[in-house]
């Protein structure tokens, strides 16, 4: 990676390509905040007979779609590779095969058109789309990011610089709504089916746990909430009672949202910042939503976060991210690699010692 100079101050329009998990996705945005085209193909349908999304297949999907992806959302925007300042792709952290095919397709594309090719972390693109629709949302403010594979609490302190206030200690959020549905019948993918049934539950029906991780104010832990709910429904197996869907639902949800609220505000409070943004798939959650906008109301904190689309993996939210590392003169060269695992800034101690 290099750095060069910063933007000139004219306009930047850059190609976003987004493969991590099971969306393949292009999009064209300007100047950070003004999207061109989103073009989204989803493979939810293919996995769904699975149960869950299947690395192997995933991969193999975005290969067939990738091109035309990308082709419609320069077409969508009325513009080709010529009119692109830069071109930028998630390269982690995801699944591998499916990064792969993505920062492949960006790479040639940056190769044979000449034009600058940018790495974006994932994370750092879900933060992002808070840019596109809230014009006027600057750092620093805290940003709650909760997704498929990450739970984390982040101070934005400025454009593409992160300090991870806390993390989950084991299963994401996403992830524990993906578990729990699948374990009371509803099947994948499991948040928007959650939020959905929830609706027509009781919240207060039965009292699952709110976990606290004893050492770290921020953390999160829905493992054992997971576990709660696999007890309930088998004590009530055991015992001939029927289950409510709904109110399982409900009550799991509440759980989640509930800790999430908590520490969210816990983090605005004692950060001193007045802006709080929301980001990530299950950041579209309409429980979650109401309950963070309330908590922020009553707080006289401002509350940003991405319609509901935009929460969910697109590459608008990548070129969101990107244009504000090609501001800062972010380059990267054709050794980009995919990164599974790749980390969002650690800065935990400069962290704690800012916010007492
Ligand atoms: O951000 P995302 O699209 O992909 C990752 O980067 O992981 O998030 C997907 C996750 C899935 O676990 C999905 O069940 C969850 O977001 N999700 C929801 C909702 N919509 C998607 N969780 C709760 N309520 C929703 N409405
Ligand atoms: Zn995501």
């Amino acid at each position: 990676m290099q750095r060069e100079g910063s933007g000139s101050g004219e306009d930047v329009t850059i190609l976003a390509i987004e493969s991590s998990c099971d969306e393949t996705a292009a999009a064209v945005v300007r100047n950070g905040r003004e999207v061109l085209s989103n073009i989204i193909a989803s493979q939810i349908d293919l996995h769904t007979v699975y149960g869950g999304v299947v690395p192997e297949i995933a991969s193999r999907k975005h290969i067939e779609k990738i091109d035309q992806v990308i082709a419609e959302a320069l077409r969508t925007a009325d513009r080709t590779l010529q009119d692109m300042d830069a071109v930028a792709v998630t390269y982690g952290p995801g699944l591998v095969g499916a990064l792969l095919v993505g920062v492949s397709a960006a790479k040639a594309i940056s190769f044979a058109s000449g034009i600058p090719l940018i790495g974006v972390h994932h994370i750092e693109g879900h933060i992002s789309a808070n840019y596109i629709e809230n014009k006027d949302l600057e750092p620093p403010f805290v940003c709650l990011v909760v997704s498929g594979g990450h739970s984390h609490l982040v101070i934005v302190r400025d454009y593409g610089i992160y300090e991870i206030l806390g993390r989950t200690r084991d299963d994401a959020a996403g992830e524990a709504f993906d578990k729990v549905a699948r374990a009371i019948g509803l099947g994948y993918p499991g948040g928007p089916k959650i939020d959905r049934v929830s609706r027509e539950g009781n919240p207060d029906a039965i009292k699952f746990p709110r976990a606290k991780v004893a050492d770290a104010v921020y953390d999160f832990s829905f493992s054992g909430l997971k576990s709660a709910v696999l007890n309930y429904l088998n004590s009530c197996e055991m015992k001939g009672i029927p289950v409510c869907q709904a109110d399982v639902a409900a009550s799991f949800q509440k759980a989640v949202v509930d800790v999430l609220v908590e520490h969210s505000m816990l983090a605005v409070e004692t950060c001193g910042l007045h802006k709080f943004a929301i980001a990530g798939g299950v950041a579209s959650n309409s429980a979650l939503r109401s309950a963070l906008e309330r908590a922020c109301t009553e707080r006289g904190i401002a509350f940003y976060h991405p319609s509901p689309v935009m929460c969910t993996d697109n590459a608008a939210m990548i070129g969101a991210a990107a244009y504000y590392e090609y501001q800062s003169g972010v380059r990267h060269g054709y050794d980009l690699n995919a990164v599974p695992n790749l980390k969002l800034g650690e800065n935990l101690h400069s962290l704690l010692d800012s916010c007492g």
